[in-house]
């Protein structure tokens, strides 16, 4: 007996998404995170979504995932897809710059986790652009340009006239201007000390900053227009660093809230601790903490 056997037509691969559609799913997990990050803030998702994350991610970058003890790097040309899924990772950094550029992507893995710049996770990015909230047509300083990524969320929003942007990193500096600009923004890009903020342009209606301090540098509070803003991660002796939302009375004074937790590098100048009692936090026996039948409160003085 003979069987008969149709030409079998070999199984299609699975199809692969493409940026957009990446970045799709990438807003639409973030979502899910509810207040604090799209949230009541339609312009914040559309400037999300028109931006492709990944024109301003190199070739090679390290991920904060260790194998063998070591961040692993991941290469666009060896691995395009992985490459391209790990840019839209809501809560995945992509680290781009170790030891200040003395190790380099093209080394390989690396043990040392002295992170000098990256590009952080879109969720963060995210939660501080919204805490900003920045208005068309203001005048906004950014504070650690990197890749350049976050100062195109920026300039969608607010354009690129009123926008500065300082990087300590003149070769980064240069690199972000040169890919803002092959996509038409053209915003002030400073190489400088952003502690200093950047005084040609003050006053500015808020000021970004994409690294963290463990002290909120005077230049920021000189600089910013009565009832502006100030966002920064600040560091704080709870192992991650908060985000802190300021309000500035236009004469050297700030008040606001921690309104979130994340972690980033610190800005050059302020990378070494310090003792936390100098920088204004309570000691730890300064919290009460108070536990009973009705649940704890822990309160500070
Ligand atoms: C987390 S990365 C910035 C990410 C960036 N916003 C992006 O979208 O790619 C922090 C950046 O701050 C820069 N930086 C550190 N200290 C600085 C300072 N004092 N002034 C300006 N930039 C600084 C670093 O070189 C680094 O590129």
């Amino acid at each position: 007996m003979t069987t008969q056997t149709s030409p079998e037509t070999p199984p299609r691969p699975p199809r692969r998404p493409d940026a957009a559609e990446l970045r799709r799913q990438c807003a639409a997990t973030i979502d899910t995170y509810g207040p604090g990050y799209f949230q009541d803030r339609p312009w914040l998702r559309q400037a999300f979504l028109d931006t492709p994350r990944e024109h301003f991610v190199p070739d090679r970058y390290w991920t904060t995932t260790r194998q063998d003890g070591r961040f692993t790097v991941l290469d666009r040309a060896e691995r395009p897809h992985a490459w391209l899924k790990r840019v839209y990772r809501p809560l995945s950094p992509l680290i781009t710059q170790i030891a200040f550029g003395e190790i380099r992507p093209e080394d390989g893995p690396s043990d040392c986790g002295d992170f000098t710049s990256s590009l952080s996770c879109p969720a963060a990015v995210i939660s501080m652009l919204h805490h900003l909230d920045p208005r068309p047509g203001g005048r906004i300083l950014e504070i650690g340009t990197g890749s350049g990524y976050n100062t195109a969320l920026l300039a969608h929003r607010v354009g690129a006239a009123g926008l500065c942007t300082v990087e300590i990193d003149a070769a980064l500096a240069e690199q972000a201007e040169s890919k803002l600009a092959h996509l038409g923004i053209t915003p002030t890009v400073v190489t400088g000390d952003g502690e200093q903020g950047y005084a040609p342009a003050a006053p500015f209606d808020g000021i970004l900053s994409t690294a963290a301090v463990r002290e909120i540098p005077q230049a920021w509070l000189r600089q910013v227009r009565p009832g502006g803003v100030i966002v920064t991660p600040v560091d704080t002796p709870f192992h991650c660093d908060g985000l802190c939302r300021l309000v500035c009375d236009g004469r050297g004074n700030a008040t606001g809230r921690m309104v979130g937790g994340l972690d980033f590098m610190k800005v050059r100048g302020q990378r070494e601790r310090r003792p936390y009692s100098e920088l204004g936090w309570p000691l730890w026996s300064d919290y009460q903490v108070t536990a009973g039948p009705e649940g704890q409160r822990i309160r500070t003085p």
